[in-house]
């Protein structure tokens, strides 16, 4: 008798093990295997749950064991289902674009308020205008169109291969004609125009302390995350010319991180150097942006 026959497992035993497997890997193990389970199977998580005595076939253990182990090795989710939720949306990623942080959030939810609060209800043909500088899979740019159809996005990005997941991003949802992306660096391609609302996450993680597989950031593209020395060198040829990049009244969002906001701060009052800027927190209590708006 093949001692390697294979021994049908069901759908709540194969979770079990995944959930073991994946222990050491992350700190949502029972959630990685839930959801890699579903996109093996092709159900929904719910469906998972509430057939745990249906037996999987071999292909399908095998595949879901395979993923396991690629998670286990520390690639994030993301990158394995090809998709992340961001403002209760969902975006296509791959390992070309950083995938987006929940904390950034905060930035949309900024940008949004500003943009509502600069639509002319009298001249609703008349579009709010938005720079997304550093626009990688375009979870900032597509989110804010897809949230006010008075929004026109533009965005920039020195990866050709984001740009392409951005556009992917904004057919997905459906407002790809309120949005444009330039392969370019910074605002270099938007080129004198002036904007409502300005957003950038820019790479910001000192060059030294770039993660590497397989902690799970280090998966993901060196550009989008290495700042250079002090992890400010995308900021600092950023930031002289942003002002030229404001119309009156316009709002400038800056997203980073604890460790580089002193030094981000003295840039921008270097750049700004008669306005007011607010460094805001994150849900955790951590710096994580820099908001200002210019005057009317
Ligand atoms: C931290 S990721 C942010 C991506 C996306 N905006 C988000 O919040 O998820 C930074 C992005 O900036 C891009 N980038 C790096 N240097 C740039 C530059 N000089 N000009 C434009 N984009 C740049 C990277 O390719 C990457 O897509």
């Amino acid at each position: 008798m093949n001692a390697q026959a294979y021994r049908p497992l069901t759908v709540a035993q194969t979770l079990a093990r995944g959930i073991v497997g994946l222990a050491k890997a992350g700190d949502s193990p029972r959630s990685d295997a839930l959801q890699l389970l579903a996109f093996v199977l092709g159900r929904e998580r719910s469906w998972i749950v509430a057939h745990g005595e249906t037996f999987l076939s071999k292909p399908q253990a095998e595949k879901f064991a395979g993923l396991c182990d690629v998670r286990a090795g520390g690639m994030p989710l993301a990158y394995i289902l090809g998709t992340v939720g961001f403002y209760g949306r969902e975006f296509t990623v791959n390992e070309k674009v950083l995938v987006p942080r929940p904390e950034t959030e905060h930035l949309v939810d900024e940008a949004l308020a500003h943009v509502k609060a600069r639509v002319n209800p009298s001249l609703p043909k008349q579009f709010v205008t938005v720079l997304d500088v550093g626009v990688g899979s375009g979870a900032i740019a597509c989110t804010i169109a897809a949230e006010n159809a008075n929004v026109f996005v533009e965005g920039t990005d020195t990866s050709s291969a984001a740009i392409k997941v951005a556009q992917h991003n904004a057919r997905r949802l459906n407002v790809i004609g309120r949005c444009r992306f330039h392969y370019g660096s910074l605002a270099s391609p938007v080129g004198d125009r002036q904007y409502d609302v300005v957003v950038a996450n820019l790479p910001y993680v000192p060059s030294a302390d770039v993660p590497r597989p397989p902690e799970s950031a280090g998966f993901e593209p060196r550009e989008a995350l290495d700042g250079g020395p002090d992890g400010l060198a995308a900021y600092r040829q950023f930031l002289p010319g942003a002002p030229g990049l404001l119309k009156p009244g316009g709002m400038l969002l800056l997203e980073a991180a604890p460790p580089v906001f002193d030094e981000l701060a003295v840039l921008v009052g270097r750049a700004f150097p008669r306005l007011d800027f607010e460094v805001c927190e994150d849900y955790a209590g951590l710096a994580r942006y820099v908001k200002l708006v210019t005057p009317e």
